[in-house]
Parts: structure tokens; C-alpha cells; sequence
């Protein structure tokens, strides 16, 4: 059975590519910082499957977690197949009044845990193995009031592309920048983003993120790419 290890696997998108992941016979290691209502849910979801779920709580925004994370791991497996660095926060930042705090939690969560979970794990990760960094639209083009998601998000995709050049030809690092992804507890989003702004005129649904994350998993000719799964809302 092949391994996989998805950061953020309680998230919105994270869970249902857990979901997805068992489905496909991964055995999956799922993180998480906080939230043991959604560990409950997402292990009901799973239902039988779930037998093949663990889950390790951390905080990735530090090494210290991320080593006590490798620790964990190892105690149980000796190699991992796919690394989905799904853990992330979406915020607002106000330019003018930016602390140091604030800039150095985004970055050390969305970017720098994606370099050191790549660094510690490729060493146990198999021959045709595949890292999957989410990065945004918003590191693509940047969104005003967002600096330090920009910021970091632009970083993951910079980063996969040198992951991709430091790691083959064992390894495929590939990038997934979603666009708005719509999910049941959207629905009242007062902050949606406009339909005007999306050439496409609808919301991404999951299921476009699990058919990227499909293709990127089936196609071993790739590597160090950014795939937008966003509408065509890069594009303007
Ligand atoms: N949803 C979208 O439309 C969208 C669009 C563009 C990009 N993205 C990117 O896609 C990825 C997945 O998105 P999502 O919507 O599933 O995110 P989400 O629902 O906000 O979930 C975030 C995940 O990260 C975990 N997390 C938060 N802080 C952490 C920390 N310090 N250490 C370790 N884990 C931490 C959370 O754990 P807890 O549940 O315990 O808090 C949760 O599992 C993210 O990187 C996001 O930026 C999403």
C-alpha cells in the first residue's frame, strides 16, 4: 500500500483529498493544528476506510513541528510516496501596520514548512514519488490587502520549481494554484469573490482540485509546473 502524508487534511480542500486518497488505496497521514471536531468528522466520512487514516497534530509554522512531525512518521513508516502540502492560512494583511509577528507566521506556514517538509521527507520518499504545494491565484496575481498571502503563495511556486530541479529525477514537485473553490460552508460568504472578475463566470467545485490532483499523481512526464485551477481568473 503507498503512503501519503497531506498537510492541512482537515481543510476545506484538504479533507476531500484525503477522501479521494483512499479511495485511490493510500494509506494516509493527515496534519493538523487545532481542530479535533473536524479529525471526528473527516474519520466518519471515511467510514471503513478509515482503518487506513492516522492522524498527527502540529504546528507546521516552525521546525521544531515539523520535526516532531518526521519523528512521529517514522516511528511507524519507513518511506512516503506523496507529500500534499495542503496547510495554509488565507488573511488579510494592512500594509501600513504590518507587524514582524505577522509577516514571519504567514511565511514560516505557507512557505517555509513547504521547503522544510520537502528537505526532511524527499529523504524517505520513493522512486517516482510526487510533491504537491498548493499555492493560490494569489500568488499568481496579486489581490490588494493581501501582500503577505501574495508574498507567500508567489514563494511556493518559485520554490516547486527549484524543489522540482533540486529532487528529480526521483521526485515531481508540482504546484496547484486554485482560484475561488466554492464548498457547502461558502454558500453565504459575504466576501465571494465577484463572478465579473472570473472569465469562466462560476466557482471552482473540489472536484476540480481532485481531478488536478488525479492527473498530476497519473502523469509522471511532469514536473516544476504551476497548474491554475481558477476559472481563467489569473488571465485578468
Ligand atoms: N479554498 C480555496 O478556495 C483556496 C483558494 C486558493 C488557495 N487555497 C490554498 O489551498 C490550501 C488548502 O485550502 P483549504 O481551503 O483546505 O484551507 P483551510 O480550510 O483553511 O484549512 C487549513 C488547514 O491548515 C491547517 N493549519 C492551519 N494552521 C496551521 C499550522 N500553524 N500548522 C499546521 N497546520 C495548520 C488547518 O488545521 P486546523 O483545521 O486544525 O486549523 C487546516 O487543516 C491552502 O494552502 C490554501 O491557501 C485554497
Amino acid at each position: 500500500m503507498k503512503i501519503a502524508l497531506v498537510t492541512g487534511g482537515t481543510g476545506k480542500i484538504g479533507k476531500e483529498i484525503v477522501l479521494y486518497l483512499l479511495k485511490e488505496n493510500y494509506e494516509v497521514v493527515v496534519t493538523f493544528k487545532d481542530s479535533k471536531e473536524k479529525v471526528k468528522e473527516l474519520k466518519k466520512k471515511a467510514g471503513l476506510l478509515s482503518e487506513n487514516l492516522i492522524f498527527f497534530k502540529c504546528d507546521l509554522s516552525n521546525l521544531k513541528g515539523i520535526d516532531k512531525l518526521l519523528s512521529q512518521f517514522k516511528l511507524k513508516y519507513s518511506q512516503l510516496d506523496l507529500l500534499i502540502n495542503a496547510a495554509g492560512i488565507f488573511i488579510k494583511n494592512d500594509f501600513e501596520n504590518t507587524t514582524e509577528e505577522e509577516y514571519d507566521y504567514v511565511m514560516n506556514l505557507n512557505l517555509k514548512s513547504n521547503y522544510f517538509l520537502a528537505q526532511k521527507f524527499s529523504k524517505i520518499m520513493t522512486v517516482d514519488s510526487v510533491i504537491i504545494n498548493f499555492s493560490s491565484v494569489g500568488g499568481l496575481i496579486p489581490w490588494k490587502g493581501r501582500s503577505l498571502y501574495n508574498l507567500s503563495k508567489s514563494g511556493v511556486i518559485a520554490l516547486t520549481r527549484s524543489l522540482a530541479l533540486e529532487l528529480a529525477p526521483k521526485i515531481r514537485v508540482i504546484s496547484i494554484a486554485p482560484g475561488y473553490i466554492e464548498t457547502e460552508s461558502d454558500k453565504n460568504d459575504i466576501e465571494k469573490m465577484p463572478l465579473s472578475k472570473i472569465p469562466l463566470r462560476r466557482y471552482g467545485k473540489i472536484d476540480n482540485i481532485i481531478k488536478t490532483i488525479d492527473f498530476i499523481i497519473k502523469n509522471n512526464f511532469i514536473t516544476g509546473i504551476v497548474i491554475p485551477v481558477d476559472g481563467g481568473r489569473s488571465l485578468i
